[in-house]
Protein backbone atom coordinates (compact mmCIF):
# COMPACT_ATOMS: atom_id res chain seq x y z
CA UNK A 1 0.00 0.00 0.00
CA UNK A 2 1.62 3.21 -1.17
CA UNK A 3 -0.85 5.60 0.45
CA UNK A 4 -1.56 5.98 4.14
CA UNK A 5 -4.72 8.02 4.66
CA UNK A 6 -6.04 9.79 7.75
CA UNK A 7 -9.46 11.42 7.52
CA UNK A 8 -9.75 14.88 9.08
CA UNK A 9 -13.51 15.40 9.38
CA UNK A 10 -16.50 13.18 8.64
CA UNK A 11 -17.53 15.19 5.57
CA UNK A 12 -14.28 16.59 4.21
CA UNK A 13 -10.50 16.35 4.20
CA UNK A 14 -7.87 13.61 4.32
CA UNK A 15 -4.15 13.68 5.01
CA UNK A 16 -2.31 11.45 2.55
CA UNK A 17 1.12 10.08 3.36
CA UNK A 18 3.03 8.88 0.32
CA UNK A 19 6.70 8.93 -0.63
CA UNK A 20 7.50 11.72 -3.06
CA UNK A 21 9.29 9.18 -5.25
CA UNK A 22 6.14 7.01 -5.43
CA UNK A 23 3.70 9.76 -6.40
CA UNK A 24 3.96 9.06 -10.14
CA UNK A 25 3.83 5.26 -9.77
CA UNK A 26 1.08 3.32 -11.52
CA UNK A 27 -2.17 3.37 -9.58
CA UNK A 28 -1.30 6.22 -7.21
CA UNK A 29 -3.09 8.96 -9.18
CA UNK A 30 -6.10 6.63 -9.65
CA UNK A 31 -6.21 6.04 -5.89
CA UNK A 32 -6.00 9.79 -5.31
CA UNK A 33 -8.89 10.45 -7.72
CA UNK A 34 -11.09 7.95 -5.86
CA UNK A 35 -10.16 9.55 -2.56
CA UNK A 36 -10.80 13.00 -4.00
CA UNK A 37 -14.33 12.02 -4.99
CA UNK A 38 -15.00 10.69 -1.50
CA UNK A 39 -13.14 13.25 0.63
CA UNK A 40 -13.09 16.53 -1.38
CA UNK A 41 -9.67 17.70 -0.15
CA UNK A 42 -6.38 15.77 0.04
CA UNK A 43 -3.33 17.11 1.86
CA UNK A 44 0.19 15.82 1.14
CA UNK A 45 2.21 17.28 4.02
CA UNK A 46 5.60 18.79 3.11
CA UNK A 47 5.99 16.65 0.00
CA UNK A 48 8.03 19.44 -1.58
CA UNK A 49 7.37 18.95 -5.31
CA UNK A 50 9.14 20.96 -7.99
CA UNK A 51 7.00 22.64 -10.68
CA UNK A 52 7.83 19.83 -13.09
CA UNK A 53 6.83 17.16 -10.57
CA UNK A 54 3.62 19.03 -9.79
CA UNK A 55 2.78 19.25 -13.51
CA UNK A 56 3.58 15.55 -14.00
CA UNK A 57 1.27 14.60 -11.12
CA UNK A 58 -1.44 16.95 -12.45
CA UNK A 59 -1.16 15.19 -15.83
CA UNK A 60 -1.82 11.89 -14.07
CA UNK A 61 -4.99 13.31 -12.51
CA UNK A 62 -6.42 14.44 -15.85
CA UNK A 63 -5.73 16.65 -18.82
CA UNK A 64 -3.73 19.66 -17.77
CA UNK A 65 -5.60 22.96 -18.22
CA UNK A 66 -4.71 26.56 -17.66
CA UNK A 67 -8.02 28.38 -17.64
CA UNK A 68 -6.49 31.58 -16.27
CA UNK A 69 -3.97 31.98 -19.10
CA UNK A 70 -5.37 35.43 -19.73
CA UNK A 71 -4.69 36.47 -16.14
CA UNK A 72 -1.42 37.88 -14.83
CA UNK A 73 0.87 35.56 -12.88
CA UNK A 74 1.96 33.08 -15.54
CA UNK A 75 5.55 31.96 -15.76
CA UNK A 76 7.35 31.70 -19.09
CA UNK A 77 9.38 28.65 -18.00
CA UNK A 78 6.40 26.66 -16.76
CA UNK A 79 3.44 28.23 -18.55
CA UNK A 80 0.80 25.92 -17.04
CA UNK A 81 1.79 26.82 -13.50
CA UNK A 82 -0.14 29.80 -12.17
CA UNK A 83 1.63 31.81 -9.46
CA UNK A 84 -0.71 33.14 -6.79
CA UNK A 85 0.72 36.15 -4.99
CA UNK A 86 -0.20 39.68 -3.98
CA UNK A 87 3.39 40.80 -4.62
CA UNK A 88 3.14 43.44 -7.38
CA UNK A 89 6.75 42.73 -8.41
CA UNK A 90 5.77 39.19 -9.41
CA UNK A 91 2.15 39.79 -10.38
CA UNK A 92 1.54 43.18 -12.04
CA UNK A 93 -2.21 42.89 -11.32
CA UNK A 94 -2.41 41.56 -7.76
CA UNK A 95 -6.00 42.83 -7.48
CA UNK A 96 -6.99 39.78 -9.50
CA UNK A 97 -5.93 37.65 -6.55
CA UNK A 98 -8.07 39.53 -3.98
CA UNK A 99 -11.08 37.54 -5.18
CA UNK A 100 -9.50 34.46 -3.58
CA UNK A 101 -10.38 35.95 -0.16
CA UNK A 102 -14.01 35.02 -0.89
CA UNK A 103 -15.66 31.59 -1.33
CA UNK A 104 -15.42 30.44 -4.92
CA UNK A 105 -14.91 27.57 -7.33
CA UNK A 106 -12.06 27.91 -9.81
CA UNK A 107 -12.91 28.54 -13.45
CA UNK A 108 -16.71 28.85 -13.27
CA UNK A 109 -16.70 31.80 -15.68
CA UNK A 110 -14.10 30.34 -18.08
CA UNK A 111 -14.99 29.04 -21.55
CA UNK A 112 -14.46 25.44 -20.48
CA UNK A 113 -15.92 23.21 -17.75
CA UNK A 114 -14.60 24.13 -14.29
CA UNK A 115 -11.47 22.03 -13.63
CA UNK A 116 -11.91 18.75 -11.76
CA UNK A 117 -8.84 18.96 -9.61
CA UNK A 118 -7.09 22.10 -8.43
CA UNK A 119 -3.54 21.36 -7.25
CA UNK A 120 -1.84 23.91 -5.00
CA UNK A 121 1.60 23.92 -3.43
CA UNK A 122 2.99 26.29 -0.83
CA UNK A 123 6.27 27.88 -1.87
CA UNK A 124 6.48 30.73 0.65
CA UNK A 125 4.15 31.32 3.60
CA UNK A 126 2.65 34.51 4.96
CA UNK A 127 3.65 35.20 8.58
CA UNK A 128 -0.03 35.92 9.31
CA UNK A 129 -3.15 34.66 7.50
CA UNK A 130 -2.94 32.68 4.26
CA UNK A 131 -4.65 29.51 5.50
CA UNK A 132 -6.94 28.03 2.86
CA UNK A 133 -10.48 26.98 3.76
CA UNK A 134 -12.52 24.41 1.86
CA UNK A 135 -16.26 23.70 2.02
CA UNK A 136 -17.95 20.60 0.61
CA UNK A 137 -20.81 21.59 -1.69
CA UNK A 138 -21.76 17.90 -1.92
CA UNK A 139 -22.21 17.58 1.84
CA UNK A 140 -23.98 20.94 2.03
CA UNK A 141 -26.48 19.92 -0.64
CA UNK A 142 -27.07 16.46 0.81
CA UNK A 143 -27.86 17.90 4.26
CA UNK A 144 -30.51 20.35 2.99
CA UNK A 145 -34.13 19.56 3.92
CA UNK A 146 -35.94 17.75 1.08
CA UNK A 147 -38.45 20.57 0.52
CA UNK A 148 -35.59 23.05 0.08
CA UNK A 149 -33.84 20.71 -2.39
CA UNK A 150 -37.07 20.65 -4.42
CA UNK A 151 -37.25 24.48 -4.41
CA UNK A 152 -33.69 24.76 -5.70
CA UNK A 153 -33.96 22.06 -8.36
CA UNK A 154 -34.86 24.22 -11.35
CA UNK A 155 -33.05 27.44 -10.42
CA UNK A 156 -30.29 28.91 -12.56
CA UNK A 157 -27.62 31.37 -11.55
CA UNK A 158 -25.46 33.94 -13.36
CA UNK A 159 -21.76 33.89 -12.43
CA UNK A 160 -19.83 36.98 -13.48
CA UNK A 161 -16.50 38.72 -13.05
CA UNK A 162 -18.39 41.80 -11.84
CA UNK A 163 -19.98 39.80 -8.99
CA UNK A 164 -16.66 38.19 -8.05
CA UNK A 165 -15.00 41.56 -7.40
CA UNK A 166 -17.97 43.35 -5.85
CA UNK A 167 -16.44 43.51 -2.36
CA UNK A 168 -13.36 45.45 -3.49
CA UNK A 169 -13.69 46.83 -7.03
CA UNK A 170 -16.17 48.22 -9.51
CA UNK A 171 -16.38 46.54 -12.92
CA UNK A 172 -15.02 49.75 -14.50
CA UNK A 173 -11.73 49.14 -12.69
CA UNK A 174 -11.24 45.88 -14.61
CA UNK A 175 -9.67 45.52 -18.04
CA UNK A 176 -12.33 45.75 -20.76
CA UNK A 177 -11.75 42.17 -21.96
CA UNK A 178 -12.65 40.74 -18.53
CA UNK A 179 -15.24 43.14 -17.18
CA UNK A 180 -18.27 41.66 -18.95
CA UNK A 181 -17.47 37.96 -18.66
CA UNK A 182 -20.36 35.93 -17.30
CA UNK A 183 -21.72 32.42 -17.41
CA UNK A 184 -25.07 30.84 -16.51
CA UNK A 185 -25.11 27.57 -14.54
CA UNK A 186 -27.73 25.50 -12.72
CA UNK A 187 -27.76 26.16 -8.96
CA UNK A 188 -27.64 22.41 -8.37
CA UNK A 189 -25.07 20.46 -10.37
CA UNK A 190 -26.18 16.90 -11.08
CA UNK A 191 -22.94 15.03 -11.78
CA UNK A 192 -22.62 12.05 -14.12
CA UNK A 193 -22.06 9.97 -10.95
CA UNK A 194 -25.59 10.90 -9.84
CA UNK A 195 -24.34 12.94 -6.89
CA UNK A 196 -25.50 16.53 -6.57
CA UNK A 197 -23.67 19.63 -5.37
CA UNK A 198 -24.40 23.33 -5.02
CA UNK A 199 -22.80 25.52 -7.68
CA UNK A 200 -22.44 28.73 -5.69
CA UNK A 201 -19.80 31.21 -4.53
CA UNK A 202 -18.86 34.88 -4.70
CA UNK A 203 -18.82 34.65 -8.48
CA UNK A 204 -22.59 34.88 -8.34
CA UNK A 205 -25.11 37.35 -6.97
CA UNK A 206 -28.00 36.78 -9.34
CA UNK A 207 -30.63 34.05 -9.66
CA UNK A 208 -32.30 33.99 -13.08
CA UNK A 209 -35.90 35.26 -12.97
CA UNK A 210 -35.73 36.30 -9.31
CA UNK A 211 -35.66 39.89 -8.05
CA UNK A 212 -32.07 40.78 -7.20
CA UNK A 213 -32.65 41.14 -3.45
CA UNK A 214 -34.28 37.70 -3.14
CA UNK A 215 -31.63 36.11 -5.34
CA UNK A 216 -28.78 37.63 -3.36
CA UNK A 217 -30.41 36.63 -0.07
CA UNK A 218 -30.87 33.04 -1.25
CA UNK A 219 -27.27 32.77 -2.47
CA UNK A 220 -25.94 34.35 0.73
CA UNK A 221 -27.96 31.91 2.85
CA UNK A 222 -26.70 28.94 0.85
CA UNK A 223 -23.10 30.15 1.21
CA UNK A 224 -23.53 30.47 4.99
CA UNK A 225 -25.08 27.00 5.13
CA UNK A 226 -22.20 25.52 3.12
CA UNK A 227 -19.56 27.28 5.23
CA UNK A 228 -20.71 25.73 8.53
CA UNK A 229 -18.00 23.84 10.42
CA UNK A 230 -19.39 20.36 9.65
CA UNK A 231 -18.76 20.84 5.94
CA UNK A 232 -15.46 22.76 6.06
CA UNK A 233 -11.74 22.18 6.53
CA UNK A 234 -9.14 24.90 7.14
CA UNK A 235 -5.62 24.10 6.01
CA UNK A 236 -2.75 25.60 7.95
CA UNK A 237 0.03 25.51 5.37
CA UNK A 238 3.60 24.42 5.87
CA UNK A 239 6.17 25.10 3.19
CA UNK A 240 6.20 22.28 0.65
CA UNK A 241 2.62 21.15 1.37
CA UNK A 242 0.60 20.05 -1.63
CA UNK A 243 -3.19 20.19 -1.47
CA UNK A 244 -5.58 18.86 -4.09
CA UNK A 245 -9.28 19.53 -4.01
CA UNK A 246 -12.28 18.46 -6.03
CA UNK A 247 -13.12 21.82 -7.57
CA UNK A 248 -16.45 20.46 -8.81
CA UNK A 249 -17.63 19.60 -5.30
CA UNK A 250 -15.98 22.14 -3.01
CA UNK A 251 -15.61 25.87 -2.52
CA UNK A 252 -12.43 27.45 -1.24
CA UNK A 253 -11.12 30.78 0.00
CA UNK A 254 -7.98 32.08 1.67
CA UNK A 255 -7.73 33.83 5.02
CA UNK A 256 -6.59 37.37 4.09
CA UNK A 257 -2.87 38.07 4.14
CA UNK A 258 -0.83 41.23 3.58
CA UNK A 259 0.41 42.31 0.16
CA UNK A 260 3.97 42.41 1.45
CA UNK A 261 3.69 39.03 3.22
CA UNK A 262 5.84 37.25 0.62
CA UNK A 263 3.23 34.46 0.25
CA UNK A 264 3.67 32.49 -2.99
CA UNK A 265 1.59 29.51 -4.09
CA UNK A 266 1.84 27.54 -7.32
CA UNK A 267 -1.39 26.21 -8.82
CA UNK A 268 -1.98 23.69 -11.56
CA UNK A 269 -5.31 22.29 -12.73
CA UNK A 270 -6.62 19.06 -14.22
CA UNK A 271 -9.63 19.28 -16.54
CA UNK A 272 -13.01 17.81 -15.76
CA UNK A 273 -14.23 15.01 -18.01
CA UNK A 274 -17.81 16.26 -17.71
CA UNK A 275 -19.35 19.67 -18.27
CA UNK A 276 -21.77 21.20 -15.78
CA UNK A 277 -25.21 19.60 -16.18
CA UNK A 278 -27.71 21.87 -17.96
FE1 LIG B 1 -9.19 29.61 -6.35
Amino acid sequence: MKLKVENVKANIGSIVHVERSALLDDGVAENCLELLEARGVLVFPRIGLTDREQLAFTDRLGTRVNYSKFAPGGDADTPDVYTITLDAKINPEPEYVLGTFFWHMDGVIADMPPPKASVLSARRLAPKGGQTEFASTYAAYEALPEDEKAELAELRVIHSVAASVREFATPEALPADRRDRKKEHPLVWTHVSGRKSLLIGYTSDQVVGMPQAEGRALLARLLEWTAQPAFTYRHQWQEGDLVIWDNTGALHRVVPYARDSGRIMHRTSAANVEAVSQ
